[in-house]
């Protein structure tokens, strides 16, 4: 055998210490597949304290950047997390002089992705970041190098745990969005602020980086469209279930005429679709190709064990050898990310109004969708909690056919002004089913 791929690894967290854990238990078997012994050389953390895991002879770095510049090391891998400071500081000066970069870094990739893909292909390292989105999920290979002979026409996953954990027990157990984000807290789902999950964020990141994978754009986490789950209610996820639906939050990176549609948005899917079917903290990606149709992948999207395997495999990737550019193709012919408007976006709606109980609401609200050329497929009126009842007002659900996202707010602003409905309407998208 050669000699030892010497690691240095930047983060003894979650991530960390699952990794080092992993090399030590599969020692032999990795370095079977590898062709060479992994070392783990180096380490850095804040504080150099027992961990619990054995970290042999390594090197203790306080200084992550020193150690992605040390001799001591052929690959540097990042596990410290944010998008600037001292993770993107490192990763540049080990890239720069031509040492191998693995990263788990979401964040540092959605911001800085390209950059850093130029720096590996002049210095001739490699950039790889399986972990970064799916946590175990093999997506990041799936579109760089299985799919290679497919154009892709859609990829629209759910990348994050947590709202999916919080959508799926609020519909199980007809519990509201607040308890759900405190129980997900609770088990560790959830940071104690939110925001970056909830908010959509997270799942806007990683679609970025799927989104240069698939259409060989340069990441552009600017280009995507965001909302978050926060204003889901117990009503909308028992209306999606009479109509056939589940309600996802789900991140859709798509061809469409006026340009590859970046989205982040709670999304109605078909129940009968693998996407529907994935519930709890699990993950899903789907992904249409013109050639392999659609095909999906459902895993572990967080979690230690699981992200330690996929940085696992790009360290093996690496010992053999492997050669790829970061995106799949040379970062020179990345063009820039359209940037397509939501107005313009197509497809179904649903939407829940708060109607006016008085004769002539429901004619003057469907006058407006004719004005705006809006078929409307279905609508529901429901049974009014006393609050309602009280306020005068009426739960109506619709569920329109194809139109623009244009024309359903038009409609919607004006039945406002009308006043035939009260409250802020509810609108959610519908999501097609491949075709
Ligand atoms: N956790 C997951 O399930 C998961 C899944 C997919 C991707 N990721 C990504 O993996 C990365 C790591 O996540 P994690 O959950 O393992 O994070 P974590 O548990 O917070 O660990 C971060 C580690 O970085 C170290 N660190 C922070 N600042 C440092 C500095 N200035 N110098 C040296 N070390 C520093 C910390 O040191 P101390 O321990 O001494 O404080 C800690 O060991 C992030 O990019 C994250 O997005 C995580």
């Amino acid at each position: 055998m050669s000699n030892p791929l010497r690691l240095g690894v930047a983060g003894l967290g979650v991530v960390g210490t699952s990794l080092v854990r992993l090399l030590q238990r599969r020692h032999a078997a990795l370095a079977m597949r590898a062709g060479r012994d992994l070392e783990l050389a180096a380490y850095s953390a804040r504080r150099k304290d027992d961990r619990g895991v054995d970290l042999g002879d390594a090197v203790y770095f306080a200084d992550p950047a020193a150690l992605a510049a040390s001799a001591g090391i052929d690959v540097f891998v990042e596990l410290i997390g944010g998008a600037d400071g001292i993770a993107f500081e490192a990763a540049k000066a080990a890239l720069s002089r031509g040492v191998s970069v693995v990263t788990a870094n979401k964040a540092m990739l959605a911001a800085h992705g390209y950059e850093l893909a130029i720096l590996a292909e002049r210095s001739g390292a490699q950039l790889f970041f399986e972990a970064a989105v799916g946590g175990g999920i093999p997506v990041i290979k799936t579109l760089r190098e299985s799919l290679a002979g497919n154009a892709i026409e859609r990829v629209s996953g759910i990348l994050n745990g947590t709202c999916n954990y919080i959508l799926s027990r609020m519909e199980t157990e007809n519990l509201p969005f607040g308890v759900c984000l405190s129980e997900a807290q609770r088990l560790g789902y959830a940071e104690a602020n939110p925001t970056f999950d909830v908010g959509g964020f997270d799942t806007a990141h990683k679609l970025a980086i799927l989104a240069s994978l698939a259409f060989g754009a340069r990441i552009d986490a600017g280009a995507v469209s965001v909302e978050g789950i926060e204003t889901i209610t117990l009503a909308d996820l028992a209306a999606a279930d009479e109509l056939g639906f589940r309600i996802k939050l789900l991140g859709v990176a798509e061809r469409t005429p006026h340009g590859v549609e970046q989205r982040v948005h709670p999304t109605m899917v078909a129940k009968s679709a693998p996407l529907a079917q994935t519930m709890g903290v699990l993950n899903a990606v789907s992904i249409d190709g013109d050639a392999i149709g659609e095909l999906t992948l459902v895993g572990p999207g967080a979690g230690g064990d699981a992200t330690a395997s996929a940085v696992a495999a790009d360290i093996v990737d690496i010992a053999r050898g492997l050669r790829f550019p970061p995106f799949g193709r040379p970062a020179a012919s990345l063009v820039e990310a359209d940037r397509v408007p939501m107005q313009r976006h197509e497809g179904g709606y649903y939407v829940r109004l708060a109607v006016v109980d008085r004769p002539g609401a429901m004619g003057a609200i469907a006058a407006r969708m004719g004005d705006e050329l809006i078929s409307l497929e279905a609508i529901m009126q429901k049974r009014a909690t006393k609050e309602a009842a009280a306020a005068g007002v009426v739960p109506v659900v619709l569920m329109t056919y194809g139109t623009t996202e244009a024309s359903i707010r038009e409609a919607l602003a004006r039945t406002v002004e009308d006043g035939v409905v009260r409250e802020r309407p509810q609108v959610i998208r519908i999501e097609r089913e491949a075709a």
